[in-house]
């Protein structure tokens, strides 16, 4: 059996190298001598975002790579906006000069900046032969820099006419004879240079130039974009060009195709694919437990307009699982209603935080000027390690974000909040071309986390993590959030993700052309790799009550949840959580204590108690039988919130306990009853005009009040030790029978609803 395994693996294995062998000939192209080899040279006079992608591209297929004019200050023009470039053909030329014995080699030069490789060197090689050229040029659809030149291109049949810079390959001999030429200026147009050369018939025909007319490899995106598919495979994903039908290598997002290209970039060539998720997420990734001390933060909290469930935003923040002495929190507060807000959560908080500064209301600072106060106060502490900036409508249910945001260690990233159930979020996947919302194809995907990973995208908001050292460098002018009639964040990410030029103030010689070119082009990330929490609606928030986020159960649904439902209410589903003390009297959790309180505090604020007389102007006869001190919801406006509790939360109980009834889920009689010693302690016995009854008590026996409860006469039984945020059910006009207990010290507070009456 041994010996048998031993040699069947062994002909196996001959049979594979075979086919091995035999494969890898085929594959090679008759002319394609294998002693050639391809060098990429590219240049780059600063390690931007750009050039990083670039980079990663390249490694990715075991490119070999020479980068030419790294740390030499850019003097070729403002390229994209006007002429220039030639400092790449000198730097070229350069290069060139020392590889010119070279017979052997294929010289691919490209741009970095916006460039990715789609496939890996030996496909390059093989389209370069088949193309039977000694120097192949990029091609585009549109003429650039001289229009007039139109005329004396060869015309093609189909196929991009024009020639692009961008990229060009060659053999080295081929690519020398054409550089050596250059003995222009540094902001001299390099388009223009070589189209004049590819224009010279005798030089295209003895040098046997020519245009990659069908992008069998260079794609520009510039005009093209409608050409070209995302297209997936097991490993890698790439372009398709429809139109020509062939798979591009070098992607090119010329002129202003640059967004596109960072789309294209969150795919190709390993960035994430349909079977393997995200392949670059944990790159260059940050572990803080390794640190010896974790990042100083900056933390700008930024209240802008009213905005519900504002204290519990500062829960959150304190409740971050982050060292409380390394964060420094800068607060804007525009608006004098969340004052009361700001100095309960100063008064309980302002000891735990390493710094805590507020500007409030009496500034009168626009936002943009709040949230360049914010970031400024971290980019001149040099101690500053990170600016997180966050609205107070961005809830955070993931303690470990500020950690996560930092271990991914970006520029700028911003986790993904979206608001509940809905497709709205805090970033954006494209923009239209006035610079506003455009759906990219990928968006709904991301939103949904069906796609997972850390996205490049145009646009964020409401919470993002930027570098100090980025705040020092790339972005040190200070007025990022102010940028013509701009929203502060769409200025914010014009800022960060465009190239900006500065004419250089002290250049030594006025004449000359002189630009610093500063390319920014920063990429700006979303991570979507965790859950990190929501967005709440800001919208539709009344704050003319005393507690208006109980106002709040339609406008943003899962925070009235999380913040006055029990926490145990779930368990009546899920374990049997409730009781049943007197015979179909059933006793379960439904408030939190903080919604009990904040009832109370409503009821009491309105103030009118009805003093428990039999006249009741507030019900239709005007006589009350078994009248209570109480106040209607009606009276504070609370009617239609109460009903919609009823239906979201009461329901499901009904159901569950008197099965087969199914409310309708209906009350006239929606109130808050006050019994005290001094006033109403007590009520006599009665039924109910309903088909069943709730009643919450909603403060503590002992603590707020001695004595009450409630006795079922039928069955001589009472509940005497009410339970803070529980609720009674019981029915209501027939077997019921019922009356409150006396209150004999403080006082009891109560809601009942007579449901469907
Ligand atoms: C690049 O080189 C590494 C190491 O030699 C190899 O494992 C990898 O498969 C190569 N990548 C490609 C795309 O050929
Ligand atoms: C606040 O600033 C605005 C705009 O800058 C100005 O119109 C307004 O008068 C200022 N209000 C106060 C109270 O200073
Ligand atoms: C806000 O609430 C107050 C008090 O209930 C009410 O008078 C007012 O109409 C409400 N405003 C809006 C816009 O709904
Ligand atoms: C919820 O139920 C658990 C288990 O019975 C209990 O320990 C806990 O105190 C309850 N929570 C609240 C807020 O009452
Ligand atoms: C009611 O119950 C109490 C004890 O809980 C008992 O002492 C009393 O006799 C009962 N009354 C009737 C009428 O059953
Ligand atoms: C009544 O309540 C007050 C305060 O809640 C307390 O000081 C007093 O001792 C209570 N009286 C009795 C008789 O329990």
């Amino acid at each position: 059996c041994l010996s048998l395994s031993v040699s069947l693996s062994l002909s196996l294995c001959l049979s594979l190298s075979l086919s091995l062998s035999l494969s890898l000939s085929l594959s090679l192209s008759p002319t394609l001598s294998p002693l050639y080899k391809l060098l990429v040279l590219t240049v780059a006079t600063q390690e931007t975002d750009g050039y990083l992608r670039f980079m990663q591209s390249a490694n990715y297929f075991n490119y070999t790579i020479k980068v030419l004019g790294m740390g030499e200050e850019w003097r070729g023009g403002d390229v994209g906006r006007s002429i220039g470039g030639g400092q790449k053909v000198r730097l070229l030329k350069e290069a060139m000069e020392a590889l010119t014995d070279q017979e052997d080699l294929v010289v691919l030069s490209v741009d970095s900046y916006d460039l990715i490789f789609a496939g890996g060197p030996e496909e390059i090689l093989r389209k370069f032969q088949e193309a039977n050229h000694n120097v192949l040029f990029a091609a585009e659809g549109l003429i650039w820099p001289d229009k007039r030149l139109q005329e004396k291109y060869p015309s093609v049949r189909s196929g991009k006419r024009f020639l692009n810079s961008g990229g060009i390959i060659g053999y080295a001999p081929y690519v020398n004879k054409i550089v050596e030429q250059w003995n222009l200026h540094e902001n001299d147009d390099d388009q223009l240079f070589y189209t004049k050369i590819y224009l010279d018939s005798f030089q295209r025909e003895t040098l046997n130039i020519g245009l990659d007319h069908k992008s069998h490899i260079f794609q520009n995106l510039n005009g093209a974009i409608d050409e070209v598919l995302l297209k997936f495979g097991t490993k890698s994903a790439r372009v398709r060009n429809t139109v020509y039908d062939t798979l591009p290598v070098v992607i090119h997002g010329n002129a202003n195709t640059k967004m596109y290209l960072n789309y294209l970039g969150n795919y190709i060539p390993n960035a994430w694919n349909y079977e393997r998720g995200c392949g670059v997420c944990d790159h260059n990734m940050v572990d803080l437990s390794q640190l010896k001390e974790y990042p100083t933060v900056m933390v700008g909290v930024f209240i802008e307009q009213p905005t519900p469930f504002l204290s519990e935003f500062f829960q959150r923040l304190v409740t971050l699982d982050y060292p409380k002495d390394k964060l420094n929190v800068f607060v804007h507060n525009n608006e004098v209603y969340h004052e009361r807000d700001i100095q309960r959560f100063w008064e309980e908080s302002k000891d735990v935080f390493n710094s805590f500064k507020v500007v409030g209301p009496e500034e009168n600072l626009s936002q943009g000027q709040a949230r360049n106060m914010g970031m400024g106060l971290c980019r001149k502490d040099p101690g500053c390690d990170f600016y997180l900036s966050m609205d107070t409508d961005v809830m955070l249910t993931n303690r470990q974000t500020l950690k996560i945001l930092i271990e991914q260690n970006r520029k700028i990233i911003g986790p993904l909040v979206t608001r509940h159930g809905k497709l709205w979020s805090n970033f954006w996947g494209a923009l239209s071309l006035d610079g506003y919302y455009a759906r990219s194809e990928d968006y709904i995907d991301i939103v949904q986390s069906k796609r997972v990973g850390v996205w490049n995208i145009p646009y964020m908001a409401h919470i993002y993590l930027i570098k100090g050292e980025v705040l020092r460098n790339q972005l040190k002018e200070r007025n990022h959030f102010v940028l013509e009639k701009l929203d502060p964040d769409m200025a914010l990410c014009r800022h960060a993700r465009e190239l900006t030029n500065h004419r250089e103030k002290d250049s030594p010689n006025p004449e000359t052309f002189h630009m610093l070119r500063v390319p920014k082009g920063m990429f700006m990330y979303i991570t979507n790799r965790h859950e990190f929490g929501r967005l709440i609606s800001t919208a539709n928030f009344n704050t003319s009550h005393y507690n208006s986020d109980l106002w709040q159960i339609f406008e943003n649904p899962v925070d009235w949840k999380e913040k006055y439902i029990h926490p145990n209410y779930t368990h009546i589903f899920t374990e049997n959580y409730l009781e049943e003390p007197c015979p179909d009297v059933f006793w379960f959790p439904v408030f939190t204590e903080r919604a009990c309180d904040e009832l109370v505090e409503e009821m009491e604020h309105y103030g009118s108690w009805s003093g428990g007389s039999h006249e009741d102007k507030r019900i239709t006869g005007g006589y009350e039988t078994v009248p209570t001190d109480d106040i209607h919801m009606k009276q504070i406006g609370y009617d239609k919130e109460w009903l919609h509790f009823i239906r979201e939360f009461i329901s499901p109980v009904t159901l569950k306990v008197f099965s087969g009834y199914y409310t309708k889920g209906y009350a006239v009689m929606n109130f808050v009853v006050k019994y005290t010693p001094g006033r109403q302690a007590y009520l006599r016995p009665h039924h109910d005009s309903s088909t069943f009854t709730i009643n919450v008590a909603l403060n503590s026996k002992g603590t707020d009040f001695q004595g009450g409860g409630c006795r079922f006469h039928r069955y001589n039984c009472s509940v005497d030790s009410p339970r803070k945020g529980w609720s009674f059910m019981h029915p209501g006009r027939l077997t019921h029978l019922h009356e409150g207990l006396p209150t004999t010290n403080g006082t009891r507070y109560i809601a009942v609803s007579f449901i469907d009456p």
